[in-house]
């Protein structure tokens, strides 16, 4: 091993949480034999392996993981190998309860399932450690080690304890933060309701409480609950880089997953990997699935990711669970391949015959290697070998949408004007129209440097430091082209108000000033109408503004805000900043996104009929239909591609 990144592998990883403990060491054989059909070149080995591995507390046995490894190595496929701290053995929950994660109620949780230990656990971390030291040690030099798979889904069923020792924890989390009491209570605006703390030892975590626990406590509990659990891999990394430093590391990411701030976990990860689970039956969670990949590739500043886990068909964890039909797990690969993937793998490898999810897919179904399913596993190990030179390829986007965890978690934080201005349906929104277009898109930090952009869109920032706002600011004059969606720039990072009309920071670069809210009702539509004379509905948010220099392009038109302003233009230096006052339906979006695309001059990959992705990766363009109508596009200089439902075509383009 000589780098740690993944560059030295000669192909695009393909495989599948491999878990051979559940099963008799005969079935491994067939394993190997079923994998080489497949064409597995990388398995996630022993994620749920920690009660194997060390049956009592301090014994090991490694012997059956030895044999697994050199299996593997002698067929010719690489270990993820995990390090096998996802769910800790039975003898850790009897012996030290207190290992045991404590819900806000102050209900402390039992063996049985998963992920049962709080993350503030001296015990759990001990263990962990050795276990990781051990494992270390024992396979450093395995020619079948390619990477170390960190724990698993971090956060996925326990974000947050609220155990004693969670509140010890987070009470040195805020004295490190803010030094002082003082600088805690002005922070924390505790002059309100009579919130003064005059002694650390008096702050707790938002436990269940009366009424709405005040909101800076509870985004500070935030933050330092996705450090809490951070402090977790960074522990395991910590070994890792000692014992194997050039090694690669990942630990899978769950999309858009909201209690862990992922931009700063990313730094730890040589490789960004996801685990992503789209509902076959909604045509929606196909865009998200694409959305969740662009995140991921820019989560790792435009590296090759990995998709580390996804579903052969069905999943077990919904109410109903659909198959995906023929084609629609290649498309969800596709998916994922043509926005900078550099492995495609799958939970699982063999489908369980016993445990909670032995009705979930596999690469390797009940039926056997006689399935449908199984041909099509193996047929796009086929096509992935035939598509090898992509791996290390980069994917360019000119345009980019502004995501920030700290602002997400403020935003849907309790008491605001409207419950219903939540983040992920206004990505999605934003999202959508580009993603209909095709044009290419990355996600940003809101403080990183924008300037490579032609566009920047903020579907919502209610979040946002004055250095934030600065930097949008100097993006825009720089001669940027700049979208900023309703209730952004409305307080800083302690959750204060900007005083003197909304949004504080921005102000003058948008042109506006807004003195009051006027959410709407849940099934509440308004009005606005452009200078063109389109009219398009609107739900959920008004602002009353007031133009401060910038031009009305779209005007309410109903109620006691007729005639006032809802979308905006506004030049600032070099460039152009637009604001949309409210929530636009579709065909409001979509003109408004026209607008913005060609002020930005932005052009699509290529244009195609609704529900056909097209995307290009360096010299590749591929075509994805993900929907179960045929379609037919026309590709220059190689006239029309047709497409099947759940399908996709991959091609060599020169322009
Ligand atoms: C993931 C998890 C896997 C498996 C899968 C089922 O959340 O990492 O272990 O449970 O979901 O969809």
């Amino acid at each position: 091993m000589t780098s740690r990144d993944l560059s030295h592998f000669d192909a695009l990883l393909f495989g599948g949480d491999y878990n051979p403990d559940q099963w008799p060491e005969d079935v491994w054989q067939d394993d190997m034999r079923l994998m080489r059909e497949a064409g597995v070149n990388c398995v996630s080995l022993g994620i749920f392996s920690w009660s194997k591995l060390e049956p009592q507390p301090g014994q090991y046995d490694f012997g059956w993981l030895d044999r697994v490894m050199d299996l593997l190595h002698a067929n010719g496929i690489w270990a993820d190998l995990a390090t096998a701290t996802a769910s800790p053995p039975a003898w850790m929950a009897h012996r030290y309860p207190q290992s045991l994660p404590v819900t806000r109620e102050g209900l402390r949780l039992s063996f049985g399932s998963r992920q049962q230990y709080s993350p503030h656990s001296q015990v759990y971390k001990d263990y962990a450690a050795q276990l990781v030291e051990q494992l270390a040690e024992r396979y450093k030099a395995h020619p079948a080690l390619a990477m170390w798979h960190i724990n698993n889904e971090y956060a996925c069923h326990i974000a947050e304890c609220f155990s004693d020792a969670g509140a010890q924890a987070f009470r040195v989390w805020l004295e490190h933060k803010y030094g002082t009491l003082d600088a805690l209570n002005q922070a924390w605006g505790t002059a309100f309701w009579s919130q003064r703390y005059s002694d650390w030892a008096e702050v707790t975590p938002p436990r269940s409480a009366p009424t709405f626990v005040n909101p800076t406590l509870q985004l500070d509990w935030k933050r330092f609950s996705s450090d809490a659990i951070l402090d977790l891999m960074k522990r395991e990394e910590a070994i890792l880089r000692r014992i194997t430093p050039n090694v690669p590391i990942t630990t899978n990411f769950m999309g858009f997953f909201k209690p862990l701030d992922y931009w700063e976990w990313a730094k730890h990860e040589d490789v960004v990997s996801d685990d992503a689970y789209p509902d076959p039956s909604s045509p929606v969670e196909q865009i998200f699935n694409a959305m969740r990949f662009d995140l991921m590739r820019s989560l790792g500043g435009g590296r090759p990711w990995i998709l580390m886990e996804q579903s052969a068909s069905a999943v077990n964890w919904r109410e109903r669970n659909s198959r995906k039909q023929p084609g629609q797990m290649r498309v969800n690969s596709l998916q994922a391949l043509a926005r900078g993937a550099r492995g495609i793998l799958f939970f699982q490898w063999r489908q369980s015959k016993a445990g909670a999810e032995k009705f979930h897919a596999a690469m390797v179904p009940h039926a056997g290697g006689d399935s449908r399913i199984f041909r099509e596993v193996t047929a796009l190990g086929a096509e992935l070998k035939s598509l090898a030179a992509m791996r290390e390829t980069k994917v360019q986007a000119e345009a980019a949408i502004v995501f920030d965890w700290h602002s997400w978690w403020a935003l849907e934080l309790d008491a605001h004007p409207s419950a219903d201005v939540k983040l992920i349906p206004l990505l999605v929104h934003h999202y959508r129209a580009l993603y209909h277009r095709n044009i290419a898109l990355d996600f940003a930090h809101p403080s990183q440097d924008l300037s490579r952009y032609k566009l920047v869109v903020v579907p919502n920032l209610y979040l946002m430091s004055d250095d934030v706002a600065a930097n949008l600011g100097r993006y825009v004059s720089a001669g940027g082209t700049l979208l900023v969606s309703p209730f952004s720039g409305i307080v800083n990072q302690n959750d204060h108000v900007y005083l003197g009309g909304y949004p504080g920071p921005l102000r003058e670069m948008l042109g506006v000033r807004i003195e009051e809210f006027a959410p709407m009702q849940l099934n509440e539509r308004s009005e606005v109408v452009t200078r063109d004379e389109e009219s398009f509905a609107c739900q959920t948010w008004a602002d009353v503004l007031r133009l401060e220099g910038a031009q009305g392009l779209a005007m309410f038109t109903k109620g006691s805000l007729d005639g006032q302003a809802a979308v905006t233009r506004h030049r600032f230096g070099q460039g152009t900043a637009f604001y949309a006052g409210t929530v636009l339906d579709e065909a409001g979006m979509s003109w408004l996104m026209n607008t913005v695309i060609s002020a930005a001059q932005l052009q699509p990959v290529l244009d195609t009929p609704p529900g056909i992705e097209a995307v290009r990766r360096d010299k590749w363009l591929f075509l994805i239909n993900t929907t179960d109508a045929p379609a037919s596009v026309a590709v220059p200089g190689r006239g029309a591609v047709t497409l099947k439902p759940f399908d996709g075509w991959v091609g060599e383009v020169t322009a």
